[in-house]
């Protein structure tokens, strides 16, 4: 059975009929948008999992220190970060660690800094909370994102501004931000004392020769940074594991902490505990293969793309592409009508990620070659052969 075949059988959010109904106006589909990975998981994890499911039951447990040298180990490795465990809380899902944070470190309309087209679950947590939405927009320049700091600066004077959310690796962008950038942007957080959450759940997709730094780097040179994120988008393990907030500040820390206690949010889950321990001592080697793949995927697009009127924002990281339609469309329903009626491929329409992202479109490439290069194919031929002065 190929993996088509054995997802169909899943209830997955990316292609449960309502949805997209609701989405994309019609159930019949090829969903790429929902960012999760479309890959078996790693034989150890499966292994390990297999094996916790076979031993009597579940009872309560706790995460052992073997959990916690194993998270150490591949935090060391991989980021070059010295983890302390006391400064990792748990909580279910990165989003509800944001609402914790904005609730307990702002007030009701204090302005929260964003830089779109990002994440749309910023804005929406930002709105649920009651707080107002501040954009700090990334500019296009060269087929590069960058972050435009003269605007930060200006945002991050605003008394009314209090926490900048920066996305790294940056989703739907791919921006992986330089040494250099995050230093600027934790220069300005700290002369204007903003907290800097800085949401690193892409982080371990990183593609050709780009290097990642975790803003935990910057921990020595101003405390009010916190780290969101999760080994979830990593190891396809989107629907079981929980997610991380790194706070070395004591006084965040423990504000936090009283939060999830508060609605016991930390409980561990079995078989979250299992993947997670197996994934930071067993899974590096198919990580190297999945990110070789992404890559492949990368590269095959870009050359499916080089004569077309279609521009690909080569991603420096995660396993999104950020597809370019500005020279085809001058119409955001324009675009999604065509494509999604023509092509019968479902991406995420760029201004879901805020209006910046109009005309663009995202696309998970977390899957086979064959079935990247099909869909690629079937988006060039859904697009009109036009062009637009611009
Ligand atoms: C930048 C970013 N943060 C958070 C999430 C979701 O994390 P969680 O499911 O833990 O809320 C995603 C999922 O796509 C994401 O892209």
């Amino acid at each position: 059975m190929n993996i088509d075949q054995k997802l169909k059988e899943l209830p997955l959010t990316k292609s449960n009929p309502n949805t997209l109904e609701s989405l994309f106006g019609k159930g019949d589909i090829s969903p790429m948008w929902v960012a999760d990975m479309e890959f078996q998981i790693a034989k150890p994890i499966q292994d390990a999992l297999i094996a916790r499911i076979s031993n009597s039951g579940f009872g309560y447990e706790y995460k052992p220190e073997s959990f916690f040298l194993a998270q150490k180990k591949w935090y060391e490795q991989n980021y070059q970060v010295d983890l302390n465990k006391d400064h990792v809380l748990y909580s279910p899902t990165i989003t509800t660690t944001i609402s914790t944070l904005i609730e307990n470190f702002t007030s009701e309309s204090d302005g929260i800094i964003t830089q779109p087209p990002v994440f749309m679950e910023f804005r929406d947590v930002i709105r649920n909370t009651q707080r107002r939405i501040t954009k700090n927009p990334l500019k296009l320049i060269d087929k590069q994102y960058q972050i435009d700091f003269q605007d930060l600066e200006e945002k991050a004077k605003l008394e009314t501004n209090k926490v900048l959310i920066i996305c790294n690796p940056h989703n739907p962008v791919g921006r992986v931000w330089t040494k250099e950038e995050l230093n600027q942007v934790v220069s300005i957080c700290k002369e204007n004392d903003i907290l800097l959450i800085s949401d690193e759940i892409h982080k371990d997709i990183i593609l050709f020769e780009n290097q990642f730094t975790s803003a935990l780097q910057f921990i020595k040179d101003y405390e009010r940074i916190v780290v969101c994120t999760s080994e979830a988008k990593t190891f396809n393990l989107c629907g079981i594991t929980d997610s991380m907030v790194i706070i070395s500040n004591e006084e965040l820390r423990n504000s936090v902490s009283a939060t999830f206690k508060k609605y016991n949010l930390g409980r561990t889950n079995a078989l979250t505990r299992v993947a997670l321990e197996t994934a930071y001592t067993s899974g590096g080697i198919w990580l190297k293969n999945i990110i070789k793949t992404i890559e492949n995927n990368v590269i095959s697009i870009e050359k499916e793309l080089e004569n077309s009127n279609i521009h690909l924002i080569k991603p420096e990281g995660t396993y999104q592409l950020w597809l370019d339609f500005r020279e085809v469309f001058e119409d955001t329903k324009e675009m999604f009508t065509n494509i999604t009626e023509g092509s019968g491929v479902g991406l995420n329409a760029g201004h879901w990620f805020g209006r910046e992202g109009a005309l663009f479109m995202r696309m998970n490439i977390a899957t086979s070659r064959d079935k990247v290069l099909n869909s690629i194919n079937k988006i060039k031929k859904a697009v009109p052969n036009k062009t637009y002065n611009k």
